[in-house]
């Protein structure tokens, strides 16, 4: 696929946790296609502005926003900057998301919590003001035949139990029950929300499982393609979803994982 500066034209997009991995290569390639982009992040104001910054210097359009998006006071106070940025917003990539794991009996209630309220209850929050400014704003055909598009960046662990991290596989479970629901909900209003479930992709927040040859080795027992996935694989996938080249696609999981979800210890007989 070539990136064409006309594919997202005009429209106006807001990345969560765009400052690393998944996000900040989401937020590039939207940028690419010809969207503005706001460029979420947490903690690494820096690194946000070194990828504005880059996306200008490539006659892009963006800007960097701090929010935590578990919080719901700074999430309506990030996406009212980004209405007063753009004017609108057509595409929302909900996508950060932190792990913090344990066995399970060793799990402290912080630890189920805050996964819970930064991947789950932040897609919530992030998800509902995006929904608001498309129901007011509806179609504007010369843009997109869809008034809004939402993509949840999900993970294979919505569907593959994961012993150590039961809060970051229920946070993902609850994405996909709350995407299709909302997908429902919302598709009589030509609002397409969609999921993208990431296998393993060589980011930060799982370093230490591909950093040395060993660790590499192990994971890609994991994974038919045998290659652990580049944060590009993603994010070539986010711009066909927020684009009008899958119009017909709406409450469906994408899975972008070298096989990983196809039980691939059952290959040999099981
Ligand atoms: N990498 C994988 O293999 C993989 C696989 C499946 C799913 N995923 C999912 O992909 C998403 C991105 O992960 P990644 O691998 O790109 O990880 P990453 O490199 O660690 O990036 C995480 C991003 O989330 C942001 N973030 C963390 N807490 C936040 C909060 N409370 N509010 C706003 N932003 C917050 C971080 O911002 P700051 O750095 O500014 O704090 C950072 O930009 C996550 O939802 C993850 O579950 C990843």
């Amino acid at each position: 696929m070539s990136y064409s500066p006309y594919l997202l034209k005009g429209q106006k997009a807001l990345v969560t946790g765009a400052s690393s991995g998944i996000g900040e290569a989401v937020a590039r390639y939207l940028a690419l296609s010809g969207a503005a982009v706001a460029i979420n992040y947490h903690s690494e104001a820096e690194e946000a502005q070194k990828i504005v910054d880059e996306i200008k210097a490539n006659n892009g359009e963006a800007f960097a926003i701090k929010a935590n998006v578990s919080q719901e006071d700074e999430v309506k106070a990030m996406f009212s900057q980004t209405l007063d940025q753009f004017g609108t917003i057509d595409i929302l990539v909900s996508n950060a998301g932190v792990q913090k794991d344990s066995p399970f009996v060793d799990m402290s209630l912080e630890q189920w919590n805050k996964v819970i309220e930064v991947n789950l209850t932040g897609q919530f929050l992030c998800v509902r003001e995006a929904a608001k400014e498309f129901l007011r704003r509806g179609v504007q055909p010369h843009i997109s035949s869809a008034a809004g598009k939402i993509i949840c960046i999900s993970s294979v662990h919505e569907i593959i139990p994961w012993s150590g991290h039961v809060n970051y596989a229920a946070s993902k479970g609850g994405i996909n029950m709350m995407m299709r629901s909302i997908a429902q909900e919302l598709a009589p209003h030509k609002i397409r929300v969609n999921s993208i479930a990431p296998g393993a992709i060589k980011t930060p927040i799982n370093k230490s499982a591909w950093d040395t040859p060993q660790a590499e080795a192990k994971l890609l027992e994991l994974i038919p393609a045998k290659r652990v996935g580049e944060v590009e694989d993603i994010a070539k996938a986010a711009v066909w979803l927020a684009s009008d080249d899958s119009d017909y696609v709406n409450g469906t999981t994408l899975f972008v994982d070298g096989g990983m979800s196809l039980y691939p210890g059952f290959a040999d007989n099981g």
